[in-house]
């Protein structure tokens, strides 16, 4: 990236309100779009006007001015690839029509000690509460802002998610040497930043409403920034799953990844490797995908130390064991990698990872200890700060290599076939064969990766026993059992099912009348059962009023 871009950029916030800077035709096709209608993001465009509305009129009434513009960023639905995007492999997910919004404006104040100040509030005042924080500007240098935003993962507070977006950006400043800050005009001024979250992205429902809030907040601290022009979708994508992590999640890279790139009526397949990449995914036409909430809430920050994290430990692990017999001189890794890395090493198809797993690790539960003595280490401290060193567990024992790895090598060449089905031009009964696809990746979810729960069981039952359902599978979740509980209960979140388009409607009337209708409190229909087309990717809105 371009420094002198970058500073001038930011020699321009401090200036100015954040305006527009012009782009060139190749910028546009891969840095997030500046719109001025909704027209250009959204399907149901009369539901949204009212909703951006009420943003603007809630946006006046708690900050006295009107919103500069609006920075979107869509939950998504993981059609396959389940758990593999920490272990460096390629997901198929798509962008949702259902998203987070951040109303933003800026103002400038002078004669004070430069600082950004960032004032967050949201739509649903009853359940999330405001937060302001001020980060100080060390001599001018904006480098300074990263070190001084702290965010505490053991303080769960919603904002932490906006402080994230937040300080992904900061790192970014930081990472590119941005110190355009030291400018004489940027002395003595205080950039104040008002926030007004609204979103959409059921909580806790694996459509990825954590992700959307941290990478609408992270799009619009940039826009503030005048960076939107400079970070690519795909850098913005990498960023915020990296500054994701301040909430103490290993996450993979999946959600925000599919938050940038995606694109209106086009599923991705989202790889990691070498770097974040996405190649469009033509959907067969005849089908459907269905969301359906189990309405079992699973939250995974909450209980990373327990649940998810403790899944990217497991695969941590067996790599660090396959890698030991299956490398030449059988080394100890130096530092973690991943399952993925360690089949590209090895040259390896899927099968020979799959054999590599019944062969090399053993099907009963690891302890640590046990995979310490396996490797050599002298104490159990020693083999996590080389592997884990920011991860603590709940549970010293119970780590079950062999299903969580093959899991993944099944998952991940699952994922592929899906692809390649959808991408090959041959007719032929793509549908019917991603259907099954689908189903074979929940029974390897629950059963391998045991992240099933009787909720989701029922649910993806009756789907699949109802008239034009190709294939269903519980998707994007993760554990939500606290410690007290074992490992494989409480998981919770939405399914997805693949349905003919022929038989959609009554698909949905038979879900929702047997599974829905018979709970209580259940939320609005759509917002726990819909049929989904890719939806267009984040984008900063600026509506001419
Ligand atoms: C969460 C994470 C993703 C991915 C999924 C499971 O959504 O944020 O990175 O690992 O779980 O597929």
């Amino acid at each position: 990236m371009a420094n002198q871009t970058i500073k001038t950029s930011l020699t321009f916030i401090l200036l100015c309100q954040p305006r527009i800077l012009s782009q060139t035709k190749s910028q546009q096709m891969s840095v997030v779009p500046i719109v001025d209608t909704l027209e250009k993001v959204y399907n149901n465009v009369e539901l949204q006007r009212d909703r951006y509305q009420n943003m603007s009129e809630t946006f006046k009434k708690e900050y006295g001015v009107i919103p500069d513009f609006f920075a979107r960023a869509p939950g998504r639905v993981n059609l396959i690839g389940e758990h593999v995007d920490y272990s460096g492999y390629g997901v198929l997910p798509m962008a949702l029509e259902k998203d987070v919004v951040i109303a933003t404006g800026v103002k400038l104040e002078e004669n004070t000690k430069p600082s950004i100040a960032v004032h967050i509030s949201s739509t649903q005042h009853d359940h999330y509460s405001s937060k302001s924080v001020e980060i100080p500007i060390d001599n001018c240098d904006p480098t300074s802002l990263f070190d001084h935003l702290n965010i505490d993962p053991k303080e769960h507070h919603w904002t932490n998610y906006v402080l994230c977006g937040i300080k992904g950006i900061l790192q970014y400043i930081k990472d590119n040497n941005v110190s355009q800050f030291k400018d004489k005009s940027f002395e003595n001024k205080k950039i104040s930043i008002s926030m007004l979250l609204d979103g959409n992205v059921p909580s806790g429902s694996g459509l990825s409403s954590s992700s959307a809030v941290v990478c609408s907040s992270a799009l619009s601290f940039s826009h503030v920034l005048s960076l939107t022009p400079v970070i690519s979708k795909a850098d913005m994508g990498s960023l915020t799953a990296k500054s994701e992590q301040f909430v103490g999640v290993q996450s993979g890279g999946m959600d925000q990844a599919i938050s940038f790139l995606g694109e209106r009526n086009i599923a991705m397949y989202i790889t990691f490797v070498p770097k974040l990449g996405a190649e469009p995914v033509k959907l067969p036409e005849d089908v459907a995908f269905v969301v359906a909430h189990s309405l079992a809430i699973s939250q995974k920050a909450q209980t990373a130390a327990f649940n998810y994290n403790r899944r990217v430990v497991e695969c941590r692990l067996a790599c660090v064991l396959l890698a030991r017999q299956l490398l030449q001189g059988n080394p100890i890794l130096v530092e973690p990698k991943t399952l993925k890395w360690l089949q590209d090493e090895l040259k390896a198809s899927f099968e020979t990872m799959e054999q590599a797993c019944e062969q090399h690790l053993k099907r009963d539960a690891y302890s640590m200890q046990q995979v310490a003595d396996e490797l050599g280490f002298e104490s159990v401290d020693a083999l996590q700060k080389r592997y884990f060193p920011t991860v603590q567990l709940a549970n010293q024992s119970d780590l079950k290599l062999h299903d969580r790895a093959l899991h993944v090598f099944t998952e991940a060449h699952r994922t592929f076939l899906v692809e390649e089905l959808c991408n090959t031009s041959e007719a032929g009964d793509k549908a019917h064969k991603i259907g099954k696809l689908m189903n074979e990746s929940h029974f390897s979810g629950r059963d391998l990766y045991e992240a099933s729960c009787p909720e989701l069981e029922e649910l993806t039952i009756l789907c699949r026993n109802t008239k034009g359902c190709l294939g269903s599978r519980f998707t994007g979740i993760i554990n939500n059992c606290l410690s007290s509980c074992k490992i494989g209960a409480g998981w919770g979140g939405c399914t997805v099912s693949a349905v003919l388009v022929e038989d959609l409607e009554q698909f949905l009337s038979t879900i929702w009348k047997e599974y829905y209708s018979k709970r209580e409190n259940v939320p609005a229909k759509e917002t726990v059962l819909f049929s989904s087309l890719p939806s267009a990717g984040a984008a900063v809105i600026k509506l001419n009023n």
